[in-house]
């Protein structure tokens, strides 16, 4: 495959970083762009030279010409999308979370498998400068055994508007915890060497939302119909059981009585070292600490890392594996585990107990 013609679906916040990526990428051209805002539409298509722009999604993918497609749009739409694009013979890059939930995950996998072609979900933070130079401390065994992690993304104010896809269960899947707490997932276990997870037990609270705290006040994201207001949490707490006797912890929140501003990261306890990194309003490149004995004298080492590429990074990993030919090994498995993951949580609080994940 010479040139991969790309169409892309979603005009917000994600759809632009795909359209910025696939423009700076060789070998793509983007051919078509749908989203139902026609003015912002309508800009973009003339800021790419995409000739053909359409609202819905459904008459993007009746157009021809088209090997590959972006799906950046709610998290309802990811699998009808997704699965419709894979039926037509399309390679499909979905924003994170992959759907709502573990059996939607699933019919786009088969999908994939069924199709035989590429169904990738976009991780960008994983991509980071920060989270790799930590990955390589961790994989040069600086920490020893990490046993113990405690990861978040938190906010103070954050809850993305009132009434939008994003505080609606069934159109987002759940609040932050499937939202921004999913990313956080996402690179705890890319450091940690991706260890099976046995068990989770987790809470969620919406009482911020409920007493109108805590809405971003600039959020950009406009009321949806089907929309009850508000019905998700505003804050998710997990606590994972990890196969080798680990734990991670992970919390995720749209509002809570803390700091400003918007923070994540992660604390990791190793055998021979800990290490920290927290990233602080989406800073390019976060503050990266290492803790070691140095001949039993604590010592601190504050490393630097490049930016990452981001949504750069996803796309370019995607059109490789199209580019490469054997799609089999790329239909989106992964995606299933953490969706799988994901709903256990919303379980475990839901029935206030550990649910396990493995048998025994
Ligand atoms: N990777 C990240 O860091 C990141 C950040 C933000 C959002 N996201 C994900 O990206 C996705 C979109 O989020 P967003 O913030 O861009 O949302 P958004 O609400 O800003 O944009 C959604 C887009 O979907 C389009 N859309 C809705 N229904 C459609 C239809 N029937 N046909 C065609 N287009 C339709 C809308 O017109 C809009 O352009 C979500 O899955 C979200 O989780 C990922």
């Amino acid at each position: 495959m010479s040139e991969i013609h790309v169409g892309v679906i979603g005009v917000g916040w994600a759809g632009q970083r795909h359209l910025e990526a696939y423009d700076a990428l060789p070998g793509a051209e983007i051919v078509a762009l749908a989203g139902l805002e026609e003015q912002t539409r309508s800009a973009l298509a003339a800021q790419y030279g995409i000739e053909r722009h359409v609202d819905r999604w459904e008459d993007l993918l009746e157009l021809d010409g088209l090997d590959a497609v972006s799906v950046a749009v709610p998290t309802f739409l990811h699998a009808p999308i997704a699965v419709a694009a894979l039926e037509r013979g399309l390679h499909v890059l979905s924003e994170k979370p992959v759907a709502r939930n573990e059996a939607e995950a699933r019919s786009m996998v088969e999908a994939a498998r069924a199709a035989n072609r590429v169904l990738d979900v976009g991780f960008n933070h994983r991509q980071r400068g920060d989270i790799h130079k930590l990955k390589s401390v961790i994989d040069a065994g600086r920490l020893g055994r990490p046993y113990y992690a405690k990861a978040w993304w938190l906010r103070r104010s954050g809850i993305p508007g009132v009434g939008t896809w994003f505080t609606t269960a069934e159109l987002a899947g759940g609040g932050p915890l499937v939202d921004i707490g999913v990313h956080v997932l996402d690179y705890s276990l890319f450091l940690l060497g991706n260890p099976t997870i046995t068990a989770v037990s987790a809470s969620t609270y919406d009482l911020l939302a409920s007493a109108g705290f805590g809405f971003d006040h600039e959020s950009t994201k406009t009321s949806v119909a089907g929309s009850s207001g508000f019905d998700v949490e505003d804050l998710a707490t997990v606590f994972m059981r990890l196969e080798d006797g680990g734990t991670l912890l992970v919390e995720a929140g749209w509002a809570a009585h803390r700091s400003d501003g918007d923070e994540f990261g992660i604390t990791l306890y190793g055998s021979k070292g800990g290490a920290e990194l927290i990233v602080e309003d989406y800073a390019p490149s976060g503050s990266l600490t290492i803790f070691t004995d140095d001949d039993g004298v604590p010592a601190e080492t504050r490393l630097t890392a490049r930016p990452g590429r981001g949504h750069r990074a996803v796309v370019e990993q995607f059109l490789e594996k199209v580019r490469a030919g054997c799609w089999e090994e790329h239909d989106g498995a992964g995606a299933i585990e953490l969706a799988r993951i994901v709903d256990a949580c919303y379980r475990s609080a839901a029935e206030q107990r550990e649910v396990r994940l493995v048998d025994g």
